[in-house]
């Protein structure tokens, strides 16, 4: 019923991780590829060449309706996870396995991007959004490196690896028209074949009342914010990218419901990633959010995503 595809390649359901929740270490990885976890796929946390242990803690902070974080891109370190990909294989229930990569230099990214064991990895997430490195603004809001950098991933991925090989960025949220057909365009020339939208809402500032202080340390508070709050902006860009490119759209951004899914469905995923809630609930946030979409769809007498998928209707 929740099949779907990214790009060519076919995932037995439309739920899984998003970048940076419980998908850093060899075990978390497993755990996730384990066939008790329900997850469409395996997306590992956002790799640097070197490995990073992040900024300072506290670093993420949650209530009801949001979440802040500044983890500053805690991994293992690029070898880790393309070379885990081989083991990964052997223990595979047929989740495809996406690394999420974040160069802190262009020249990281296609460093990266050209060494991927591309035997064992069915594609990549390239972060363009990273908003927790100090110094260090997000690519997606620097439209000429955006460019550059979509470019030159293009001419690696043309020439070395299959045409099935999932290509997706992962885009901050835009918020105009202009910045919004800048991408797109951007998008439209180049071989990327996924977008995940959104990354978290860059450097907002969650402030204690009582305490009259930030909730988490690094860069004086400041951290990207998910959870329920930032649903209309993932739908908008969902909605946005899923009218103007061809890619295959994934949506990531306060779900915590089967309803959440079902809308990012009905503006044009084909996928979603759970980032907050699957750090609050942990794994079984997954088999919970898939067996509330499914009542939806039965209610709504749809067997399957593509009854839906995409056609959100506009009040005339
Ligand atoms: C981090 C990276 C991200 O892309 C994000 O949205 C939030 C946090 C990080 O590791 O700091």
């Amino acid at each position: 019923m929740l099949k779907t595809k990214i790009h060519t390649r076919e995932l037995s359901h439309c739920i899984y991780n998003a970048s940076g929740v419980y998908c850093c270490s060899e075990n978390d990885l497993n755990l996730l590829n384990n066939y008790n976890v329900n997850v469409g796929a395996v997306l590992s946390k956002s790799c640097t060449l070197q490995s990073r242990v992040g900024n300072p803690e506290p670093r993420y902070w949650d209530c009801d309706e949001l979440s802040i974080n500044s983890s500053g891109l805690p991994n293992l370190g690029y070898d880790f996870y393309n070379n885990y990909s081989y083991k990964y294989n052997f223990s595979n229930y047929n989740k495809p396995f996406i690394l999420s990569i974040a160069g802190l230099t262009e020249q990281d990214n296609l460093y990266m991007i050209e060494n991927l064991n591309q035997n064992y990895i069915d594609g990549i997430e390239l972060n363009m959004s990273c908003p927790n490195i100090k110094g260090k603004s997000q690519t997606g809001y620097d439209f000429e490196s955006t460019e550059d950098l979509i470019r030159k991933a293009s001419e690696i991925l043309d020439s070395k690896y299959s045409k099935d090989f999932i290509f997706g960025v992962k885009l901050p949220p835009y918020f105009d028209e202009i910045h919004f057909n800048t991408v797109s365009e951007i998008i439209n020339n180049s071989s990327v074949n996924a977008i995940t939208c959104i990354n978290s809402l860059g450097n907002g500032l969650v402030v204690d009342t009582d305490s009259e202080s930030t909730v988490i340390k690094p860069k004086n508070g400041f951290g990207g914010i998910g959870g329920s709050v930032i649903k209309p902006i993932a739908l908008s860009n969902v909605h946005t990218f899923y009218k103007l490119t061809q890619c295959s759209i994934i949506g990531c951004g306060g779900i915590s419901t089967g309803k959440d899914a079902f809308e990012h469905i009905l503006c044009g995923a084909s996928a979603v990633q759970i980032g907050t809630q699957f750090y609050k609930e942990k794994h079984s946030c997954f088999r919970r959010i898939e067996t509330e979409l499914k009542q939806i769809m039965k209610e709504k007498n749809y067997t399957s995503l593509d009854d839906f998928k995409g056609k959100l209707s506009y009040l005339t």
